[in-house]
């Protein structure tokens, strides 16, 4: 069978696709103009399809299956390699609802301008069509999207990040709402043209309109623009329905710790990207006694159980992580979890046909391949691999991952924790005194940029809950659904507590005060034996800290005042930051809920009392 009879029969919809999915594929088919129609069922025969398709067209080198059985390195073009925010719009009706920190364009405007662009757009190319679950499919907290794509890169990893297949397609009726979400690389063929690795085009939108549900995607293949499931629905779209309907979409990892007394926990923790969630949701606890388990690395949907108690599940079925800096040293688990059946990108490839990037091991490679196809020696003074570069594998593959990651109900969330990416001021953990004060320190998170994002590295950004990029809504709006959350809440069960984390503060020579990664067992037993009621804390302008020796550092090799640097707080600097918050307040417009305002003024009578 030739590469082009493969998936041939599925050029036509399975038997019982609903009629509106039909339709809709037809109408983005008439516009794209694609050459063939694939109806993807989500099948492991189908995946390995279309790699072999994306080998032959170079998108894809297999691995040395002795080293990296069933995985796959993709080189992107060297433009496309990160989210890109300044071309991310949230196309509401009103521009008010988008808020001051999103891209906004006019629902009709953007859509003359996508049918533009679109139109044509998949000629010389396949439209797969790719229907997903986010959540396990007939969970009560699940939700359906089917994408549409001419992409076989953004197709196989949906398949590795969702439930993706027929199933949730048969699971579609007259009454599914489901999310439509359209993707094209941007790069028609015209009748003889060859091919290039990685099409992509250098306009690019990633345009959402929050009130029809939908997603139009355009120019890029990269993970963040273009597997439309994750940031695009699952933090983007579903922050607006979970507005709606009373329940939170947010940018978390989920971890289920055992304490040596066997009291479980659950825990989710907001951090911007490329500032630790992947890492803490595979943490391997330093101290005696715990137990850390995996049940999400990046987004989390919550909303209050029949129970009354907030409880939450993790809508994707993979991981997409920073490859630079998971080693066995830092992310042992990762390690594990990426032993084979995953597609790198934008990572480096060894003589011997496995990959490498910086921070993997100690030892450097004396010659690779780096990620944009070059010859590489330790000499050649570039990183060898993206510092964007990533993994893509199935949660289910990590040796880690909690019997009750799958649970349809979600877990019970007994601490939220919110942090950055901060070499000064913030200290290593704060705790909340209430909700309204932890939603003002969800509200406040700024962090050093990262290479997740286009922008300069190392610059101070704001980005409140770690979802200035990826709230569909305004994000003042957001801070008062929060806090109306934690309303519905109190009514009816028990509040988590909120706590703040920084692993990244830094000492004068500039090198980092904390040991971080497995060590950060350390500040969550603190955060849970607060929960757990059996620690005190002491009270400080910035909120509840750790008492002197609460805090267990036995065994750790720290410098002389270490600690001391880690929980400073210098009064100046954190009247400079509260101005600087106050500045920020002021571009909403009024919007920010008095109750938010009320704890920066409460913040600056005790910094100056
Ligand atoms: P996204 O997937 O983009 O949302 O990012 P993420 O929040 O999952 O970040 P990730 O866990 O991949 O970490 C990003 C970088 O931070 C990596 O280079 C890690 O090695 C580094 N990092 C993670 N945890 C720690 C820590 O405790 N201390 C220090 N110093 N670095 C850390
Ligand atoms: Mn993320
Ligand atoms: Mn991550």
């Amino acid at each position: 069978m030739s590469i082009a009879e493969m998936t041939r029969t599925h050029f036509s919809a399975p038997d019982g696709t609903n009629q509106s999915v039909i339709a809709w594929v037809e109408e983005i088919a008439a516009l794209t103009q694609p050459d063939e129609v694939v109806w993807c069922n989500g099948s492991p025969e189908e995946a390995d399809e279309l790699a072999e398709l994306m080998i032959e067209a170079g998108t894809l080198t297999r691995l040395n299956d002795e080293y990296r059985p069933h995985s796959f390195l993709a080189r992107s073009d060297p433009s496309d390699v990160a989210r890109v925010e300044s071309r991310t719009f949230i196309c509401s009706v009103n521009e008010s609802d988008a808020g001051p920190s999103n891209n906004w364009a006019a629902p009709a405007e953007m859509r003359t301008t996508l049918d533009g662009l679109f139109e044509g757009a998949m000629r010389g190319r396949r439209l797969y069509v790719v229907p997903f679950s986010m959540g396990p499919l007939g969970s009560p907290l699940a939700k359906i999207g089917v994408q549409v794509t001419d992409s076989p890169y953004v197709v196989m990893s949906m398949g590795i990040m969702t439930r993706m297949g027929t199933a949730v397609l048969q699971s579609i009726d007259d009454s599914t709402e489901w999310v439509r979400a359209i993707h094209s690389v941007g790069a028609p063929l015209a009748a003889g043209d060859t091919d290039v690795p990685w099409p992509c085009n250098q306009t690019k939108y990633i345009s959402h309109f929050p009130e029809t549900r939908e997603i139009w995607s355009f120019g890029s293949a990269y993970g963040g623009n273009a597997i439309l499931a994750k940031k695009s629905f699952a933090l983007r779209i579903a922050s607006v329905i979970a507005r709606d309907e009373g329940w939170l979409a947010e940018h978390m990892l989920l971890l289920k710790l055992t304490n040596p007394r066997g009291r479980v926990f659950h825990i989710a923790a907001a951090f911007p990207s490329a500032c630790g969630k992947t890492n803490l949701a595979m943490l391997k606890p330093t101290i005696p006694g715990w137990k850390a388990e995996t049940i999400g690395d990046d987004i989390a949907w919550l909303g209050k159980g029949a129970d009354g108690r907030l409880r939450a599940i993790n809508p994707e079925a993979g991981f997409f992580g920073v490859a630079p800096g998971t080693g066995i040293a830092t992310n042992e688990t990762a390690m594990d979890t990426i032993w084979g059946n995953t597609v790198f990108t934008n990572v480096a490839l060894k003589d011997n046909g496995d990959v490498w990037w910086e921070g993997m091991t100690d030892e450097v490679p004396e010659h690779l391949i780096d990620w944009q196809g070059n010859d590489w020696t330790p000499e050649s003074g570039t990183p060898s691999s993206h510092p964007n570069s990533r993994f893509t594998v199935a949660a289910a593959q990590c040796p880690t991952i909690a019997d009750e990651w799958e649970s349809p109900q979600g877990v019970v969330i007994d601490a939220i924790i919110f942090g950055g990416r901060r070499a000064t001021n913030v200290p290593l953990v704060v705790e909340a005194r209430d909700w309204e004060h932890g939603v003002y320190l969800g509200a406040t998170i700024s962090s050093e940029r990262t290479a997740a994002a286009e922008g300069t590295i190392g610059e101070l950004r704001r980005d409140p809950f770690a979802m200035m990029p990826f709230c569909g809504y305004n994000m003042a709006d957001h801070w008062a659904h929060w806090l109306s959350v934690g309303q519905n809440l109190r009514s009816s069960g028990t509040v988590p507590r909120i706590f703040q984390v920084n692993w990244f503060r830094k000492g004068a020579d500039g090198s980092f005060l904390w040991p971080g990664f497995g060590e950060n067992s350390r500040v969550l037993e603190w955060i849970l034996e607060r929960v757990d009621g059996q620690v005190a804390a002491q009270e400080s302008a910035l909120g509840l800290l750790p008492r002197e020796g609460d805090l267990n550092i036995d065994g750790l090799d720290l410098d002389e005042n270490v600690m001391e640097q880690l929980f400073a707080i210098d009064t100046e600097s954190w009247l400079a930051e509260a101005a600087s918050t106050e500045e920020f307040f002021a571009t909403f417009d009024g919007r920010v809920p008095a109750a938010v305002t009320r704890q920066l003024e409460q913040l600056k009578a005790r910094l100056t009392s």
